[in-house]
């Protein structure tokens, strides 16, 4: 009896570790539920948006990076402020990237080395070296109040013993990285790698605990694998992260996979994608409004619909603005389409994780989800 009470207990338990999940998290005076999509802001502005128009959507953590950032506007600069939330003024909390994805999809020429990751940067061409030490020390500076370890994002596709080399690699870099920090203030991230091997993810994430991060990250994901693949690849690593830290899968937003990941029990995400598909004219609706779940706006079909991208959506711009007029302002290249643009799509992805954040609370998610598929990613139903 006592073992099969046991056995129970830990049945449930294993299910309560991959399933979907609210959890609580404070920055300073900053107060938030996951799951979270974060919009990104490179470079200190989420392109073509103050602050206040990402706040106003209810956004409150956004994505800078440390690459970018060291380049432009340099540290100096960064440290006179007290930072980017002043430097910025954005009254939420920030997270940044490491810089290590950068490398790989920026850098044309790069060495790396147990030290760290040489290259010539992507402005002027000069020599830089990011090590995971001076990474942390770029970050303290930026004073974000998540800080993402320097990896390597493996390149994909790899063998085994490649993907195991950069991944052990990787380990090593993260645990020089925890032990390089002076403000112990803020939040600092593990990233797990592994390429597309199951096995050598669960290696990661085991070595990664023994650092004991705040949370953990999922990288070199979403970088050219299927998306059944990256299913399998979450699968694989999910239910050997700490539960009772956050999880946060990097440089995913696809509206299917967002749903995907967090029924998997992932709690944050970032991704250009809605706002460099809302500066490229592509913008996400529910499908009531397009039955494939896009729209594009040059296209013809829109010349001179009075309606708004989407009649359910409540943004700034599907109360305000016609079809007709966003096709006009992007076929007249008028640079308020991409804010308008940009505005609808993360007001999109903020709605889709709040009605899965109101679904999971209520207990009702198991019932609502052929709706929420149906309505947010109809491609995928
Ligand atoms: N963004 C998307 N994927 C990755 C990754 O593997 N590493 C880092 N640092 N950032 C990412
Ligand atoms: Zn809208």
């Amino acid at each position: 009896l006592i073992e099969k009470g046991i056995a129970r207990e830990n049945e449930k338990s294993l299910l309560e570790q991959v399933g979907p999940r609210i959890t609580k998290l404070k920055f300073g005076n900053v107060e938030l539920e996951t799951p979270i999509f974060m919009p990104v802001g490179t470079v200190g502005s989420v392109k073509s948006l103050s602050p206040e128009d990402v706040y106003s959507i209810g956004y409150r953590v956004i994505l800078g990076n440390t690459y970018h950032l060291n380049l432009r506007p340099g540290m100096e600069l960064m440290r006179d402020f007290g930072g980017l939330h002043e430097f910025m003024r954005w009254p939420g909390a920030i997270l940044t990237d490491s810089g290590g994805f950068q490398v790989m999809s920026l850098a044309k020429i790069r060495k790396i080395t147990e030290e760290g990751a040489t290259f010539a940067n992507h402005i002027n061409g000069a020599k830089i070296t990011l090590t995971p030490e001076n990474v942390v020390e770029i970050q303290e500076d930026i004073d974000s109040d998540i800080q993402m370890v320097l990896d390597e994002c493996t390149p994909y596709p790899a063998t085994h013993a490649e993907a195991l080399a950069s991944m052990e690699r990787s380990m090593r870099w993260a645990k020089r990285a925890r032990q390089a920090r002076k403000k112990l203030n803020r939040a600092q991230f593990g990233i797990v790698q592994g390429g597309m091997y199951g096995d050598l993810r669960v290696k990661s994430i085991k070595q990664l605990i023994e650092n004991d991060f705040e949370g953990y990250a999922i990288g070199g994901l979403s970088v050219g694998e299927s998306k059944r693949e990256m299913r399998r690849l979450l699968s694989a690593t999910i239910p050997w992260m700490p539960e009772n830290k956050p999880r946060y899968l990097m440089g995913v937003g696809a509206p299917d996979d967002l749903i995907d990941a967090i029924l998997l029990g992932i709690d944050m995400f970032d991704c250009v994608m809605p706002t460099r598909n809302a500066r490229n004219g592509s913008v996400f609706v529910r499908s009531s409004a397009a039955p494939t779940g896009k729209i594009q706006i040059k296209n013809s079909a829109h010349k001179s619909s009075r309606e708004p991208l989407d009649s359910q959506c409540l943004c700034y711009t599907c109360k305000n603005y016609s079809r007709a007029y966003l096709r006009h302002l992007f076929v007249a290249e008028e640079l308020l389409v991409f804010r308008l643009m940009s505005i609808h799509n993360l007001q999109f992805l903020y709605d889709l994780t709040h009605e899965m954040r109101e679904a999971i609370r209520s207990g009702e998610l198991f019932h609502s989800l052929p709706d929420i598929r149906r309505k947010y990613a109809p491609g995928s139903v």
